[in-house]
This record gives C-alpha cells, structure tokens and sequence, in this order.
C-alpha cells in the first residue's frame, strides 16, 4: 500500500513537472500537485497495461496535455505520427487524435490492432467528400493527377494518386508532372497551393472540392490586424488550412511540427497561434519562455479523447473503437500513402 502511495506521489511530480507549464488549458483547469495526484493513478496503470500488452500510444498535438505528457510514446503532426506508425511493431495502437489518422496509421502497420478512444472524433475534411465524389471529380479531369490531403478517409485515398501532409503539400504538388490537379478535400488549403504555386512560378490548374476546417476557417483579418495593433513586434503563426488572407498576413505559415519549430527557433515578444489550442498547450511546455496572446481555437473532436477512454481503449477495446478496413481497399490506400513518402521521405 505504501509503495502504491509513493509510486503515485512520484508520477504526480513527474507530470506536475511537465503540466505545471500549460496555461491554455482546454478546460480551463490550473496544474498543481492536487490535479496531478487526480490523474496518476490512471497515467500509471496505461503506461504498466502498455508494457504488459505491447502497446504504443501516439497522440497528436491538438489532444489534451495529461495524455500528451502522460502517457504519449510519440506525439506530433500528421506526418510524425504516419511515420511512427509505418515504423511500429507493436502489437497495439491507441491513436489519440481523429479516425482518419488513426485508418491511416492501420493502413501502414496492418499488422497491429489499431485502436481509437473515440469513435466520434471526426474531422470536418475527412468527413466532407466520400470516394465516390473522387471519382465524379476524375471523371470529369481525366487528364488530372488526384492529390489527397491526409485529413480524408481511407476510401478517399484508396481513388487518389498521391497524399499530401501540410507540411509537405507544396513541395510534393509542385514536383507532379501533370498541369492539372484535383486537391481533395480542403478548399482553403487548395487556395493557398495555388497562391504558392503562383509564388514559385509552377504553371498548374489545381480543381478543388468543398471541405474546410472548422478550427482554422473561422480565423480573420480583422482579428490578426487587432492583435498586431495591441502587441507591437507580435509574430502570427499560421496553419495551411487557413483562408489565404490569414495566410498571406501570416509571418509563417507551416505544419503544426514546422510552426512548433518555428516558435522555439525564433526570438520575438509575443506570438499569435492560428491553429487548434493545443499547440499552444505544448509551447507553453516545450518553450516557457514564450509568450502567446491567445486567439487558438478548440477542436471539438481532437477533444473527445480523454485519459479514461485512452485506458478503456487498452483495457478492453471494444468493437466500436477498433479500426477495421477492407483489405483491397488498404492496399489501394497504402499505395497512395507510400506514393507520399517516395516523393517526400522526411518533412
Ligand atoms: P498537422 O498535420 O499539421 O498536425 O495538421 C493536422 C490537422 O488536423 C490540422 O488541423
Ligand atoms: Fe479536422 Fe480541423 Fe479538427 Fe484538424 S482541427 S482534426 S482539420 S476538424
């Protein structure tokens, strides 16, 4: 019983070590050695269960901190986490972020049992085009090489040519041969391919469909014009799935591993994230000494992942929270994937 209560007393420590930074709690709360004795118990028991079952646990940055700092192997972007997961051995892997990285994470280690906390955490891209809407959009530009971002389903992979991240979209799209692209299925991100095709003088007509982010489509002018106004030498920090105005009065625009890069490697009084808040929540631990004016916006679905349902998701999964595909189909998919890293190996 002893050892119980000091094995604790020590866990809590560590994560108050890490948790104590995080300001832009998405849940308003304020880290203390309190809070932090709260959640060891159910940081200690993931992290025994995922020796025990020989699982990994990946998390994107959006996902709350106590997962993040408690219990992540690997945490970070779109790419990281395919890359991580390509790389996997483990028998199990609980993705704490959305369902289509997850697909994709099953797509590239079919091997492992693939698991999701919550099965309601969609995205508003992957969920607004289905493949048969890529097929309409082929059928219509036959000549056009299909370019998916890698915010879409499996089904959607499995009709396109090649996957893009945000970090590496305009570098793969800009090397295609094809002069006609069809970007599925973010419409703001299409818009600012364009402008940066244009920008590297690439001659391509880039057909999109109607997707957007709901986090990163409600961003405004009027709100970064206020903000440069209130913070003199402020920096604004921006993510492709921007509209193209916020992006073109952006001082960097990027992934969010290439603006957690740039934030650390840069030296400015204050910084404006125009991406989801957990970003934010990592800086702030990763990089104290930065200071961010607010202004990052919640994704409700990144939100539905919690330490409890990671736990329950490692314990017992149940059927609902198992990624399954067709077989046929995550060859097709996988082929889009592997298309991605022979054209951009790293990000
Ligand atoms: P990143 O790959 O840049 O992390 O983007 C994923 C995402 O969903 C952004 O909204
Ligand atoms: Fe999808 Fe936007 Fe949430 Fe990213 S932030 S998972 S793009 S809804």
């Amino acid at each position: 019983m002893r050892h119980e209560a000091l094995a604790i007393e020590k866990e809590a420590e560590r994560l108050l070590g890490k948790l104590m930074h995080v300001d832009c709690d998405p849940r308003g709360r304020s880290w203390n050695l309190g809070s932090c004795r709260d959640i060891a118990p159910i940081t200690l028991e993931i992290n025994r269960l995922k020796k025990e079952k020989d699982a990994v646990v990946l998390a994107h940055s959006y996902v709350e901190p106590e997962i993040i700092y408690g219990v992540a192997d690997f945490m970070g972007d779109s790419f990281h986490l395919s890359v991580k997961a390509r790389e996997s051995r483990a028998k199990v892997i609980i993705f704490a972020g959305v369902v289509f990285m997850a697909e994709t994470a099953k797509i590239l280690s079919p091997g492992a049992t693939v698991v999701v906390p919550d099965r309601g955490s969609g995205c508003s891209l992957a969920d607004s085009i289905t493949g048969e809407d890529v097929r309409k959009l082929r059928a219509l530009h036959p000549d056009a090489t299909v370019v998916c971002y890698i915010n879409s389903t499996a089904e959607v992979k499995a009709e396109s040519d090649v996957c893009v991240t945000s970090g590496n979209v305009y570098g793969i799209v800009a090397a295609l041969p094809a002069s006609r692209i069809i970007f599925v299925p973010d419409r703001l991100m299409a818009e600012n391919l364009r402008v940066e095709l244009r920008r590297r003088g690439v001659d391509k007509q880039v057909v999109s469909s109607d997707g957007t982010c709901i986090v990163h489509d409600e961003f405004t002018l009027g709100q970064v014009e206020a903000a440069r106004e209130q913070f003199p030498g402020l920096r604004v920090v921006a993510h492709p799935e921007c509209p193209a105005e916020i992006a073109a009065a952006a001082d960097f625009v990027g992934s969010t591993g290439a603006m957690m890069r740039y934030v650390k490697e840069t030296t400015a009084p204050y910084f404006l994230m125009l991406t989801e808040c957990g970003l934010v929540g990592r800086l702030e631990v990763e990089a104290p000494e930065k200071r961010f004016i607010g202004g990052c916006r919640l994704c409700p679905y990144m939100k539905l992942n919690s330490l409890d349902k990671v736990l329950d998701a490692l314990r017992a999964p149940r059927d609902d929270q198992i990624v399954t595909l067709d077989e046929t189909l995550r060859g097709r998919a996988g082929r889009c994937i592997e298309r991605m890293f022979e054209l951009a190996p790293t990000d």
